[in-house]
């Protein structure tokens, strides 16, 4: 059986030897008669493998002892909910963030805190179909708000924040699920740092969210579900109910790969390796185009069109013939999407590339 290049945006690529592992383990997990998937979350063996992948993910990440690292189910999304419910609960909360709106996923955290607390959009790049990172150097943050909110790698339309906003000293939440650990991030410079995981670091059905302690309520909050306030989970050492137990289980694994790699420094400079591929070729193609502001396309999340629809749908058409899967960009933007995460090997950026001359060759 031949593996394709697989460029979905998620769930996406997985490394292949972490793979192999979970296939080895599949129905004896190191000796104990039983896959993973059929194991008690309250057996000894269980707590081990959570254990390990939070140690594991802390040395990574270099999480410090003040920040929280909860294991949730619900995905990114439910934490678009979880964020203003659980800061805004705080006895010293005003009840207001504000948000900055870079694509679909900003928006969708924005509306759905503005269903909860005072939310307000401080900048947005919605002027320009969300191609570049809004100048956030002298943002009208108030005075009184709580956070302040970005999605830091914008999956569908392909940028990245390179420098963080300049948030006046309030809190920075920041949704990183399309660049988790793809590059280091300095932890202490977010309240909230939090992503699904489905697209660079495991299977889907688990949202990895990293809390500084003291955002973190003391007891139940007004209005918030039991299952939405951080503190059921954080006391419950992310096992209040039952986990995607499989989910991280596979993720552990993905973090020792990348330990073995050599961590997140050298995961950073492989990605811009291979991003720096294709970007090259986009600026010399002639008749494929990126459609990011230069000084802010993602390492993750290359978006281009030929700017003929006909021809993207025979882009996609061909290069799936060819191997190479899902490259049909977002349905809300339509062209093509190269998602190029840690797991994709340099290879399949360079065959993409060879394939992507090809087809200019021939039109
Ligand atoms: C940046 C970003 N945030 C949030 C989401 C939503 O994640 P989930 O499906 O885990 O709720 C996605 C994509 O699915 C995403 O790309």
């Amino acid at each position: 059986m031949g593996r394709v290049y697989n460029f979905s945006a998620g769930p996406a690529v997985l490394p292949e030897d972490v793979l192999r592992e979970c296939a080895d383990e599949m129905l004896d997990y190191r000796g104990c008669g039983m896959s993973v998937m059929e194991m008690s979350h309250r057996s000894a063996m269980y707590q081990q493998i959570i254990d390990d992948a939070e140690a594991d993910l802390r040395d990574l990440m270099g999480i410090p002892d003040n920040y929280e690292v909860l294991f949730l189910q619900g995905g990114a999304s439910q934490q678009f909910t979880a964020v203003p419910m659980n800061i805004c609960g705080l006895a010293v909360a005003h009840g207001k963030a504000d948000y900055i709106l870079t694509g679909m996923w900003a928006k969708k955290a924005y509306q759905e805190a503005a269903r909860f607390i005072d939310a307000q959009v401080v900048a947005s790049s919605a002027d320009e179909t969300f191609s570049y990172i809004p100048d956030c150097t002298g943002l009208a943050i108030r005075d009184d708000a709580d956070y302040v909110y970005i999605c830091e790698n914008n999956t569908i339309y392909g940028t990245v924040y390179h420098e963080l906003p300049n948030t006046k000293g309030k809190l920075l939440v920041s949704d990183v699920s399309s660049m988790f650990l793809s590059q280091p991030h300095d932890v202490e410079k977010y309240g909230v740092i939090y992503g699904g995981v489905q697209k660079n670091v495991g299977p889907a059905g688990l949202v990895i969210s990293v809390i500084r302690k003291d955002l973190i309520p003391e007891g139940p909050v007004d209005g918030c579900p039991t299952m939405l306030n951080w503190r059921t989970q954080a006391d419950a050492g992310s096992m209040y109910n039952t986990p995607n137990c499989w989910a991280i289980y596979v993720c552990g694994k993905v973090f020792k790969w990348l330990k073995g790699k050599g961590g997140l420094v050298e995961m950073q400079k492989l990605n811009a390796a291979k991003a720096q591929i294709l970007y090259d070729f986009l600026d010399e193609s002639e008749l494929f185009k990126g459609t990011v502001r230069k000084q802010d396309r993602s390492l993750m999340n290359v978006p281009f069109v030929t700017g003929d629809a006909e021809l993207d749908a025979e882009f996609v058409h061909e290069s799936k013939a060819a191997g190479l899967e899902n490259l049909k960009g977002h349905r809300s933007v339509g062209g093509m999407r190269a998602s190029i995460y840690n797991a994709m090997p340099v290879e399949g950026v360079e065959t993409l590339v060879a394939f992507m001359r090809d087809f200019e060759a021939k039109h």
